[in-house]
This record gives structure tokens, sequence and C-alpha cells, in this order.
């Protein structure tokens, strides 16, 4: 058994007098007595809906720990894909719920990275219509954003037999519900088994943050994080770095989605909204089959497509800055910055296979944000904020998305 090292506690307020901790340390999973067993104490029964990808020994250890307070608990495996994180994954999970007679009292666990956080925090809210949640991110990316806000989900698949025209395509959390849950264990010490590109795939979420961090009383955090990848490019598991920059970017979330809690924000204010900079480019482009761009540093052949969310994200930060110093938003240079950020992080820069803009402007229309027809876009600004762009000029998009091709 491990013992915690140097937990530190975000304090999240969600809606009315609802909030909850993200507690982030080394070795939190593991520990006897640890903070998801005394959430679990004193409940009848807990489902834990386990990523495929885990190493047995920690589910193992998460089990236990809430079995050792007299907890009932039941597991599902889900295996981590955007195709699963969907409506019949969701009511295998319901299912698993009702099959171990979890009670309004109920907890659901979920563990692992973001495609299994936001399907057991979707069935904590449907459930019984509504039990119990705590989360526990195993990847990066769900560490610093997936697992903080309440935005649970899963995505739709359109263009199958009898759903509409067209190929068939993937929707990104079409469906979901705002479900806060109760507390979110942010164990560092899990990282060690996951590969390093999936670990730098989440370093591009905290850039996004950094890039309009002052949205959220942090001008400091694009400076921070560009520190902190520096260090982590010469030894990635560096524990103290990896808790730092987790708690600070749980942190800032925490601000945003405080500030902004269903992204409802009026009057000019974009609010949680900041949070999709870089995500109605990513998300018309990470599902496109036949990219390839280059191996970090060089080393190695090229690596193909598709590309994970983060990494495009990475990408659509640069588009989005791109668009930004076109309309004079953001300062000149902004985009080649960002550029040097992502490489230094071992993520691409450029890919090879892209379409042509006027397609990847069509899927980027299928994004949430449409509004009539109209495309829009976040971009970050000089003073490291955000602002939404109502209807960009077609053709500076198209420049933005060029500037991504290898
Ligand atoms: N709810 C939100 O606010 C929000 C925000 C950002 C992203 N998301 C969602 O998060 C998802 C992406 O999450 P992700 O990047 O964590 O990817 P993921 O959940 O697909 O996990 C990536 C891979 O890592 C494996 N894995 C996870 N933890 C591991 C560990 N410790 N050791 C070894 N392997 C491990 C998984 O099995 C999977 O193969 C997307 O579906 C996205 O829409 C949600
Ligand atoms: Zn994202």
């Amino acid at each position: 058994m491990t013992r915690p090292r140097g937990a530190l506690r975000v304090r999240v307020r969600g809606e009315g007098p609802q909030s909850y901790s993200v507690m982030v340390g080394s070795g939190l999973l593991g520990a006897e007595g640890g903070p998801i067993a005394r959430l679990a104490r004193g409940r009848d029964a807990a489902l834990i809906v386990a990523d495929a990808g885990l190493p047995t020994q920690l589910v193992e250890a998460v089990e236990s720990r809430i079995a050792g307070v007299g907890v009932r608990v039941a597991r599902v495996g889900v295996r981590a894909q955007e195709r699963r994180k969907s409506l019949a994954t969701l009511e295998l999970v319901l299912a698993a719920a009702a099959a171990a007679r979890l009670d309004r009292g109920g907890l659901i666990v979920g563990l692992g990275g973001g495609v299994v956080t936001d399907l057991a925090g979707f069935a904590a809210a449907v459930y019984r219509r509504g039990v119990d949640s705590v989360l526990c991110p195993t990847t990066l990316l769900a560490m610093v954003d997936a697992s903080v806000g309440g935005k649970t989900g899963v995505n739709i698949e359109v263009g199958a037999a009898g759903t509409g025209a067209g190929a068939p395509r993937l929707l990104k959390n079409m469906a979901g519900a705002f479900h806060h849950p109760r507390l979110v264990v942010c164990d560092v010490a899990a990282l060690a088994s996951l590969s390093l590109r999936q670990l730098r795939a989440g370093l591009a979420e905290c850039l996004k943050h950094g890039l309009v961090g002052a949205g959220a009383a942090d001008a400091g955090l694009w400076g921070f994080t560009q520190r902190a990848i520096d260090r982590l490019a010469h030894e990635p598991l560096h524990e103290r770095t990896l808790a730092a920059l987790v708690g600070r970017h749980a942190a800032y979330k925490a601000r945003v989605v405080a500030a902004d809690p269903k992204e409802r924000a009026r009057g000019g204010a974009v609010g949680r909204m900041a949070l999709n900079l870089g995500h109605t480019f990513a998300h018309a482009i990470e599902t496109l089959p036949g990219l390839r761009w280059p191996a970090p540093g060089g080393a190695g052949p090229a690596v193909r497509g598709p590309l994970l969310h983060g990494e495009a994200v990475g990408l659509g930060l640069i588009a989005a800055a791109d668009l930004g110093e076109s309309l004079r938003r953001a300062e000149p240079g902004l985009a080649l910055a960002v550029e040097g950020a992502l490489g230094r992080a071992g993520l691409p820069t450029r890919v090879g296979g892209l379409p042509a803009s006027d397609q990847v402007i069509d899927r980027m229309l299928d994004d949430k944000k449409v509004l009539g027809g109209r495309l829009r876009v976040i971009v970050p600004t000089r003073a490291r904020r955000a602002a939404l762009i109502d209807g960009p000029d077609r053709g500076l998009v198209a420049r933005a998305i060029d500037r991504l091709r290898a």
C-alpha cells in the first residue's frame, strides 16, 4: 500500500450550495482510509466504472479501499474509445448499476481517462434520476480538464441507417447533462502507466488554459505552463511538477466554472466558452483518417492519424491564435509562440493529409457553438483573455487552417 504524498485541495463551487473538492497528490488512490473510502463509508453499494486500459492493480486497489469500509463494490470495465462513449455503453453501465442494486444513496466511481469520467458522470446524472459520483481521472487531460466542471455526456453517431443522410460521423458530446461529482481525486502517480503520447496530449489543454488565463484571474498561467512543460520535457513524470500543474489548472478551471456554471454567459462575456478555445478547429480534424506528422524530436518514423483529442486541440490553438492575429485581437507572433510551446511539449504543429479548407470549415459547422448556421470561434486576445468571434470571415478561417499543413 502506498502513502499519499503532498496532497493539495482545490474547492470547486457547483451550483447553489453544492461545492466539492479536487484533491491532487501522489498515491491518493491506493491509500488506506483515503478520500474515496471516506466518501464511500456508510453507503450500501458502489459501482466502479473502470477504464479497461488501466493496470489491474490500480483498479483492484480502489476496489479494496471501498470494500474496506464495508461497502459492496461492483465493477464494470469500459474500453476508452470515442466510439464507445455512446448511449449503448451508457446503457451497459446503467445495467451494471441496476444489477448491483445501487440505491439512491449508491456511489458511482469513474476511474480512467476523460472517456470514462464523462461516461461515468453521465451515468451518475441519470441513474435513478441522479446519484453521487466520484471521479478519479487517470490521464493528465482528464485531471486538468474533463473531470472538473460537471459536464458529462456521450457522443452521437449520425448518418448511420435511419438517422439522416451523409456519411456516418461522430458528433462529440451531443447528449449529456451537467452533474457535479462529490469529489475529484487526481493521483499523479497513476500517470506512470500512461503513454508519453497521451501525457503530452494533456499538455495541449494546459496551454489552452494558459492562453486565456487572465479571464479567470490567472494572467501568469501561460508562463507557468510553459515552465512546467520545459521541466517535463526532461523528466515527463516529475511528480512535483505534475501535481503543481494539475493543481493550478484545476483551480483555473474551477474559477471559470464557478463564474458560468452552465455556459450561459451573456452580454458579451465569454465565460465558460473560453474553454472551447481551439476546439472548433480540433473537433473538425480530430476524427480525420489519413493524417501524418513527424515523430516528436524527429525520432523515428512519421506518426499516422487520426490525432488524439489533445493533439488536435494543440493544432486548434495554433489556428485560433492565427485567426486572432488576423483579426488584430491577438499580438503578432502569438501563433508562432504557440507552435514553439507545442513543439517543446512534443506535440504536432503541422499535419499532412488535411482535406481542403472548405471541407474542414463544413465540418466546423457541426460544432455546438454554431448558431443559425453561422460559425462562432473563440480566439485568444493580447490580454490573455478569450474573445468570441461571431461569423468570422471564411477566408481568414481558411488561412488559419492552411497554417496547419505540413
Ligand atoms: N467533460 C469535460 O468537460 C471534458 C473536457 C475535456 C475533454 N473531455 C473528454 O475527454 C475525452 C478525452 O479524454 P482523455 O484524453 O483522457 O482520453 P481517453 O479517456 O480516451 O484515454 C486515453 C487512453 O489512455 C488510457 N489510459 C487512461 N488512463 C491510463 C493510465 N493511467 N495508464 C494507462 N493507460 C491509461 C485509456 O484506456 C485510453 O486508451 C474526450 O471524450 C473528451 O470529449 C471532457
Ligand atoms: Zn478538450
